[in-house]
């Protein structure tokens, strides 16, 4: 019996399931559920798998065996990962996403029947999602061993344009190579794959370390085109259809950054943004005017209107729930308080949403840009935890900054203004931020989990 129609449809279900998956995650209450949804459609698709023709009757032990060891080695990292590393982990997963796709392209070479004509689809398909799946595999290795660390930020080769563009030349010369040949010839296919693993370090290192998000969002959508091109290969509806999912959302979130830190996709690639590294702006230092924690309890106390503006340093210091803590015990005071999220705050995409609802802070205290600035005037304390760039003023007005034109949170509006951090370093975008040196603006040095950890004592004390 022919069950090819049954199992067809069992995918559609499986992307319906998977979709609706992705549509919860477009708000943080449904974000959790969201994902679990979209982990079910996946599971379901990898079942349904098995049955289909394509798998094989002697391929079980294989596929089960792969299942084991790549599901205990995913849950495994992604228990113990912290929610900082997030990045690196999701750029390492998606370079062998990548792999996998570059795999099947070799791989599907060799299976190609004798006498199959060089220039038809198949072989065609075959180049590009061993291209795309190279690509994303050492594009995404570079990305991570930039963001942890284990490359240097500025690292880059010389003259990168020029090897980009020469890389380019190389690899569409080779593929009309390839696919003008009588038969296949392994050599040039080979050469192929060695360019294109190459023209994924070429096009990844002169990219500077703080825009790696961009660049691995931008990869993870290559990754998901690659994987459209090996579900080509096997006419397997599922993975084009997943692939294609991929590639959009991959897509779609870039321009998100993008635009929320109005920039565009060009310049994110070429403009090298935080390769120069944190600086210290020490030549402003000496006017910053500081509080203490016992002033402040008590500020805050008598406060009306207190908003909290959680940063990438409130990540650093898992502040998160000491934090929740602190809303707790003003509310108990009778203070209201709210959280502005600014859309980039952080590393990732919803990063301060995560973290937020990791502490049970309630979805309904959460403000997005906008409301966040209109409610800045009747604000009585703002504070500013661990954030930089998204409360940098100079975004509005300093046209050589390179954060010029990124919408920001105006927390200079509001009565005063407490920035808890370490000291003066910059944030991502490595400049200074003239809000620190403000009339209403106090700061409060230290980890920011040691200062709240104090001002929430206080609180009790005060
Ligand atoms: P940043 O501008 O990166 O500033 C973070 C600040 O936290 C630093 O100035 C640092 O100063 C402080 N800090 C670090 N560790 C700390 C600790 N343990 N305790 C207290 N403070 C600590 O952060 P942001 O304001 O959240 O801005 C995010 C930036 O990332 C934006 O420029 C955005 O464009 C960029 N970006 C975001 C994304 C996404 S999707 N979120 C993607 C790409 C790029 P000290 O060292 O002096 O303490």
């Amino acid at each position: 019996m022919d069950y090819s129609n049954i199992i067809d449809l069992l995918y559609l279900v499986s992307i319906i399931v998977f979709i609706i998956g992705l549509k919860g995650l477009s708000h943080p209450e449904s974000a959790r559920k969201g994902n679990q949804v979209a982990a079910l459609g996946m599971g379901m698709a990898i079942v349904i798998s098995l049955f289909a023709p394509e798998t094989g009757d002697n391929n079980y032990l294989w596929i089960i065996g792969a299942m084991l060891v790549g599901g205990g080695i995913g849950l495994t990292s992604a228990k113990k990962v912290a929610m900082t590393k997030m990045p690196e982990m999701v750029s390492l997963f998606n370079g062998l996403g990548g792999a996998c796709a570059m795999l099947i392209g070799i791989a599907e070479f060799g299976n190609l029947p004798a006498g199959t004509e060089m220039m038809s689809g198949a072989v065609l398909t075959n180049i590009f999602a061993m291209f795309v799946g190279a690509v994303s595999l050492t594009g995404s290795l570079v990305a991570y061993g930039k963001l942890n660390g284990s490359l240097r930020d500025n690292f880059t080769l010389p003259a990168p344009q020029l090897i980009n563009i020469t890389s380019l030349i190389g690899i569409i010369a080779l593929s009309v190579m390839i696919m003008t040949q009588p038969e296949l010839n392994m050599a040039l296919v080979y050469a192929l794959l060695g360019l294109s693993l190459f023209y994924g370090i070429a096009f990844v290192t002169p990219i500077g370390g703080g825009d790696m998000p961009v660049v691995i969002s931008l990869l993870n959508s290559v990754t998901g085109i690659g994987a459209t091109g090996a579900g080509l290969i096997y006419g397997n509806n599922i993975m084009i259809i997943g692939g294609i999912l991929v590639g959009a959302s991959g897509i779609i979130l870039t321009v998100m950054m993008c635009e929320a830190m109005n920039r565009s996709l060009i310049n994110v690639l070429v403009g090298n943004l935080g390769a120069s590294g944190g600086g210290s702006g020490s030549d402003r230092e000496e006017i910053v005017k500081e509080v203490n924690v016992s002033d402040l309890a008590i500020q805050l106390k008598y406060a009306d209107k207190v908003t909290i503006v959680p940063g990438y340093g409130l990540a650093v210091a898992q502040a998160q729930h000491i934090c929740h803590e602190i809303e707790n015990a003003l509310e108990d005071e009778g203070v209201e308080v709210r959280y502005a999220i600014h859309p980039v705050a952080g590393r990732m995409p919803g990063h301060m949403n995560v973290l937020l609802a990791e502490s049970d802070v309630s979805y309904d205290k959460l403000l997005e840009l906008e409301p966040a600035n209109d409610s800045f005037p009747s604000t009585d304390v703002v504070l500013v935890i661990g954030a930089n760039d998204v409360v940098n003023p100079s975004a509005k007005d300093d046209t050589s900054s390179p954060i010029y034109g990124m919408p920001i949170l105006d927390v200079e509006m509001a009565k005063n203004v407490v920035v808890f951090k370490r000291g003066m370093s910059t944030g991502y975008a490595g400049v200074q931020n003239p809000l620190f040196f403000g009339e209403k603006t106090k700061m409060l040095f230290g980890d920011a989990k040691a200062s709240l950890g104090k001002l929430k004592d206080e609180i009790a004390n005060a």
